[in-house]
């Protein structure tokens, strides 16, 4: 029975218990982990693009955007603080929903992490050239800081060459996190407790510039693109921005993947979890009213007025017009632009600066939880061993690293940044929904296993987390949306042709060894209706 195969919840637990790693993460620690991975390309880059999808009523799109993630915040929660282990919605789905799902999960999960790491590296390369152009006055031609512009031609995608050939800086910043992931480099708490500490500030001194100077008059009309967009667009309007701008609290599930280093996991996870949630939002109201009150946030139109979507050959187009040369949603540094316009040009540098320092560390957490993620999936047989095996020297998973990395600047080099969070949405927005979808069938299925934290309302909670995941899906660009059941059957096509065959679970064998991945898994006696081994399961 193909959905038969489930990794046995004792058999994950097991790995956790055998875990030597110390647990030294507190709350506040946790927290900062949370928002070090969170604030980023989002808020930085992408408000421009939501202030062309829904102008002023942005501020909404961050309130249904951050309220879809709190409440999924809350079931991870649940299933973190009970399976406090590597791979995130992976291994949570693996335990309850079975192996089919859990691959169909990881898979989405290249999308959340790699297409994400992809999509920082274009913001980083927008702020780069900002900063580059600002100081030093010297300009790398557009062909070579900027993808070409896609179109879907029907199923098939038309690249357009004449506004931008390849993102250099992209690729560069990429592979050089590449690089230091490989050679064992992670974030140590400090660190990230400095970068959290120069972004917050960025966006503080932002605010506090900003808002003085607000006009009431910028927020009206408050929501020029209605809230589902105008008829015929897709992705417009305040509700489309919030499936886009869903994109700046990506990562905040970073927190639940450090469980295993956490003190009191069942308390401080889910303080982490939701503190760093409440804290972006927080931060990114007021950046948004900020931005809108000092110097307006309305759309850009083609000729005619037409509505034009953010990245397309239109919108490249109108912001070329000098009617639009300085509109905020033209702007590839959107924040760095709006201290420039309201005559603070050093501060706008500072914190172009800021941007600069910081966002790496998001790409370099956004590739670590990819590769963990591949290593886990290579670890439980669903991927090439070859792939988890680890450095003699640096003592890291060299080579998923290197395979994830050429990947991440292929799609940073080639892809706008817009595109990429739209693509990176759609599989975040799948594995939420299968974690809200895992954590209520647990409840169902195994009522009494002692759960440190227990989602409140659960049968309204899950439910409505599924339900806003599809509701954020369904409004995302068409593009965006198809990309997930494309990569979807992709991803069937490998399972069926060697996850099937090959996995652990499928042959009886159990792995209990978190730490030396490379240790041939610990047969046991299969479970009562546990598929036979031999990989078949028929
Ligand atoms: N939330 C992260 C960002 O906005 C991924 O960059």
């Amino acid at each position: 029975m193909i959905f038969g195969r489930i990794k046995p919840l004792d058999a994950i637990l097991a790995t956790a218990a055998k875990k030597s790693l110390t647990r030294t993460l507190g709350p506040v620690q946790l927290t900062l982990l949370g928002i070090g991975a969170v604030i980023g390309t989002g808020i930085f880059v992408l408000t421009a693009a939501a202030a062309q999808k829904a102008g002023p009523g942005m501020m909404w799109s961050f309130i249904i955007a951050g309220a879809v993630c709190a409440i999924a915040a809350l079931c991870y929660s649940e299933l973190a603080s009970m399976v406090p282990v590597s791979g995130s919605a992976y291994t949570y789905t693996y335990a309850v929903v079975g192996e089919l799902l859990a691959w169909m999960v990881g898979w989405a999960l290249i999308l959340e992490y790699a297409v994400a790491a992809s999509a920082v590296s274009v913001g980083w390369s927008g702020y780069f050239m900002g900063l580059l152009k600002s100081v030093t006055g010297l300009e790398i031609p557009r062909a070579l800081a900027s993808g070409p512009v896609w179109t879907m031609n029907g199923l098939v995608p038309h690249a357009d060459f004449s506004m931008g050939i390849i993102n250099i800086p992209a690729i560069c910043v990429a592979l050089a996190i590449t690089w230091l992931l490989m050679i064992g480099t992670t974030e140590s708490a400090r660190v990230n407790a400095v970068l959290v500490a120069i972004k917050v500030t960025a966006l503080a001194v932002f605010i506090a510039l900003t808002l003085p100077v607000l006009k009431t008059g910028n927020f009206s009309p408050f929501t020029p693109q209605g809230w589902f967009g105008p008829e015929g667009t897709s992705g417009m309007g305040v509700v489309g921005a919030a499936a886009s701008i869903f994109f700046a609290y990506v990562g905040f599930d970073a927190v639940s993947t450090a469980a295993e280093e956490t003190k009191n996991p069942q308390r401080n996870v889910p303080i982490g979890l939701i503190g760093s949630l409440v804290i972006c939002t927080i931060f990114y109201l007021l950046v948004a009213a900020g931005a809108i009150g000092a110097m307006g946030a309305q759309p850009v139109t083609g000729p005619g007025g037409v509505i034009v979507q953010p990245g397309s050959a239109g919108f490249v187009a109108a912001c070329a017009t000098p009617a639009y040369a300085e509109s905020l949603v033209c702007s590839n540094e959107a924040l760095a632009h709006v201290l420039r316009v309201i005559n603070w040009p050093m501060v706008g540098n500072a914190l172009g600066l800021a941007a600069n320092l910081a966002l790496p560390s998001v790409i370099l957490m956004m590739m670590f939880g990819q590769t963990r993620i591949f290593f886990v999936m290579a670890r439980d047989g669903l991927l090439p061993e070859k792939l988890a095996s680890i450095h003699p020297k640096w003592k890291t998973p060299h080579i998923v690293t290197m395979v994830t990395g050429v990947f991440v600047a292929i799609g940073a080099a080639l892809l706008p940044v817009g595109q990429l969070a739209d693509i990176s949405n759609s599989g975040t927005l799948f594995a939420f929904f299968m974690v809200a979808v895992a954590v209520l069938v647990l409840r169902i299925k195994d009522p009494t296993r002692h759960r440190p934290f227990r989602t409140p309302a659960i049968f309204v909670v899950a439910p409505l987390s599924a339900a806003g995941c599809l509701f954020l899906f369904f409004n995302l660009p068409v593009d965006a949306m198809l990309v997930l059941p494309l990569w979807g059957g992709l991803g069937l096509i490998i399972y069926f042709l060697y996850g099937y065959r090959k996995s652990h679970v499928g042959r009886g064998l159990f792995d209990t060894h978190e730490q030396d991945a490379d240790a041939p898994p610990v047969p046991v006696p299969p479970l009562p209706g546990a598929p036979t081994p031999g990989g078949r399961d028929a």
